[in-house]
Order: C-alpha cells, then sequence, then structure tokens
C-alpha cells in the first residue's frame, strides 16, 4: 500500500486575528498554552503518518520552523514546503507536489482544530479508497465557508456530494466544509484545471468540485465532535474552553497559601502567593500568581504577572501582565509582553499604548 502523507497549511495572512498575527503567525497561536499548529502535527502522528509537509509564507516560516523543528519530538519527519504568496489551499497543493509525490496525503489546515483527531477518517479513507474524502459540519454562519450541497440521503446515510461552493453569499446549505482533507493524487490535475476564485485564490472547494464533475468519488464525512477555525478571536476562546474542559490536573509549580479547584495544570516554575486558581485552567511554567483570582477557562502563559487582578475566560500569551486591576479582566486575548495595569498617576484616567488593530472594550 502506499504510504500516507500529512501536508499542513501554515502559511497564509492571519488578517482577522491582528494584531496577535502581526508579530506571530496564527498558526502559533496558543491554544491551552499549546500553539495550534501543534494540535495538527499531533493528530498526523496519532494516525500513523510519518511523513509531514508543512507550507509556509517567507513572513513567518522561520517562526514555524523554529516552533516545529525536524518533527521528531511528535515522532513525526517534517519537511518544509515554502510557498511564495498565499494564492490559495489548491496552490499550496501545488506547491506541495514535488513532496507528496503520487501519495495520497491528508491535507489539514493549520489554524483548525478537530476534537478527536483523524484516525478514524483515516481508516475510512483506507478501507473505502476514494478519490478524495471531505469533513461536514453544521454552521450557523456558512457563509463564512467553502458550504456543501448533499443528495437527499438514504436512510441513516449521507447523501452524495452535489456542489461545493467557497462562501456562497447564500448558503444552500448550513454544512460547511471542515479544514480536513483526504487526497489521492487526482487532486493534483484537479488543482491545475481551476482559475482563480473571485478573491483571486486558487480554491480547494472549487479543484474538488473539479472531481465531482469529472465524476470521481468524493466521500462526505459529517464531524461528530467539535470543530474549530480559530481564526478570529471568539473562535479561539471558544477552542481555548474545548480544549481545557478535557484537562487532567496536574499541580508542578509551588503553592503559597493559595487554592487551585478543579481541572488545573500549574507548570513547574510557577509561583502562586495568596492566589486562588478555578479550572479548567492553565498555568504557565514560570508565571506568578499573587493574590490573584484565575476563574476558569483561562491561559496563562509562560513567566506572565497576574498580581492583584482577577483573570477569566482569556489566553495570555507568554511575558504578560496583568496588576493592580480593582476588577476583573474577561474574554480577552493579550499578546506577547502586554502590559495592563491601573496606575497611580493623577488624574484618573485610561491610559494606552496599543498597537495597530488592536480591540480594547471599556464598559
Ligand atoms: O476553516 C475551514 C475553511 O478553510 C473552509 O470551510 C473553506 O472552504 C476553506 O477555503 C478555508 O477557508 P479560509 O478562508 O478560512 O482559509 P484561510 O485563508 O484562513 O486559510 C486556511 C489555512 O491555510 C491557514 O492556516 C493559512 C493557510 N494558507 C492559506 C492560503 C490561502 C496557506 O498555507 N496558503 C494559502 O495560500
Amino acid at each position: 500500500m502506499q504510504q500516507l502523507k500529512g501536508l499542513i497549511l501554515s502559511g497564509g495572512k492571519g488578517t482577522r486575528l491582528r494584531p496577535i498575527t502581526h508579530t506571530s503567525a496564527k498558526q502559533l497561536v496558543p491554544v491551552a498554552n499549546k500553539p495550534v499548529l501543534f494540535y495538527g502535527i499531533e493528530a498526523m502522528a496519532a494516525a500513523g503518518i510519518e511523513e509531514v509537509g508543512i507550507i509556509i509564507a517567507p513572513e513567518t516560516g522561520a517562526e514555524i520552523e523554529e516552533a516545529a523543528g525536524d518533527g521528531s519530538r511528535f515522532g513525526v519527519k517534517i519537511t518544509y514546503v515554502p510557498q511564495e504568496a498565499p494564492l490559495g489551499l489548491a496552490h499550496a497543493v501545488l506547491t506541495a507536489e514535488p513532496f507528496l509525490g503520487e501519495d495520497p496525503f491528508v491535507m489539514y489546515l493549520g489554524d483548525n482544530l478537530l476534537q478527536g483527531g483523524i484516525s478514524d477518517l483515516v481508516g475510512a479513507f483506507r478501507e473505502h479508497a476514494p478519490d478524495a474524502l471531505i469533513l461536514l459540519t453544521p454552521v450557523a454562519d456558512p457563509e463564512n465557508y467553502g458550504v456543501a450541497e448533499l443528495a437527499p440521503s438514504e436512510r441513516g446515510s449521507v447523501g452524495r456530494v452535489l456542489r461545493l461552493v467557497e462562501k456562497p453569499p447564500e448558503p444552500v446549505s448550513d454544512l460547511a466544509l471542515v479544514g480536513v482533507y483526504m487526497f489521492t493524487a487526482a487532486i493534483h490535475d484537479a488543482a491545475r484545471a481551476i482559475e482563480p476564485s473571485a478573491r483571486g485564490e486558487l480554491e480547494i472547494t472549487d479543484a474538488i468540485q473539479y472531481l465531482v464533475d469529472g465524476g470521481r468519488r468524493v466521500e462526505p464525512h459529517i464531524v461528530r465532535g467539535w470543530w474549530k477555525d480559530t481564526g478570529r478571536l471568539e473562535d479561539m476562546l471558544e477552542a481555548n474552553r474545548l480544549i481545557l474542559d478535557n484537562l487532567t490536573e496536574r499541580v508542578d509549580g509551588e503553592l503559597v497559601e493559595s487554592q487551585v479547584d478543579g481541572r488545573v495544570v500549574v507548570e513547574s516554575g510557577a509561583y502562586l502567593e495568596r492566589s486562588t486558581v478555578r479550572g479548567p485552567a492553565v498555568i504557565g511554567a514560570g508565571a506568578r500568581l499573587i493574590d490573584a483570582y484565575i476563574g476558569p477557562y483561562t491561559s496563562v502563559g509562560e513567566d506572565c504577572v497576574i498580581r492583584d487582578a482577577e483573570v477569566e475566560h482569556s489566553i495570555l500569551l507568554a511575558g504578560s501582565s496583568v496588576c493592580d486591576l480593582d476588577g476583573r479582566m474577561e474574554s480577552s486575548l493579550l499578546g506577547r509582553n502586554v502590559t495592563v495595569r491601573r496606575s497611580e498617576r493623577q488624574p484618573r484616567a485610561f491610559r494606552f499604548m496599543v498597537g495597530d488593530n488592536s480591540d480594547i472594550s471599556i464598559l
């Protein structure tokens, strides 16, 4: 049997998560203190895939290479595939053709998270041997995704794929294409045959439609667990919540007159004094919490400082601090080395030093 390869798309621009992604790849933004990208690599390793290609962009490629390395820590071999510009998901596939060769492969969008991994899907792909296997899930806002129209189904089964449209203004169904696909080498010719879309990209959705039109077998699967495209702030917070919900408690850091309740991870080197952490929450290595309250669904990154403050349902990237708040910060995403504090200076007023495209809400 031909080996199954993996292709993770970690190029692109990441405009929706600015300003965080001005300075960092969106696929490296952490969920439960682990870069989103790593969940995809781990899912591939768990499904027995040994060779993984990662598409990288000129702006963020070096950072991604540095984070994921040669893949040995995940048990896979990583090959980096530079894509000169984000010209579309099908363009990314064509760019990776020398790496993929004639082998079938799993394509995984580097900003997607899929509960339960991909092992079952890889099993179905091998067993049924379709030309492509796509994942679908009902969503409330299908106009923001690729959307599938299926034939009416026989009892208990999923109808075959009739049509796939990328981000249709008037979707014909609520079934969105999830960012995990399985392909045979037939996708290369399909990607070569299509034209760029209105947004100027070679759409993978159009390439799959080309397979459907050519009478190839495209097998749809409905995702049962949760799936998240972490492109926007709300989605990041939601993904953080979903991952933290499955946390296994572990306290390796130091607690002084402090208390942790529920599913909480305190990494070694973290220090808590007169503080309470109510899980699910994760406190990164080297973080210092003094007279702090951390509420559910919070990920505190490495070396963060939280003093005289309450933080809940938030993600703090490494090196950030929240001090003397005299109130609660919630549903927030702080980038690296961000400082939020109450100052003693008069007059009593808000003072900011904020990067481009930031978003601040004050009541
Ligand atoms: O998340 C699922 C959706 O992903 C699907 O429903 C859509 O059909 C599919 O087109 C895609 O839509 P997005 O507009 O969300 O894709 P985005 O531009 O965010 O790119 C997805 C990932 O692929 C992201 O990690 C960046 C990477 N990428 C993107 C492009 C356009 C590349 O590596 N190269 C590229 O050229």
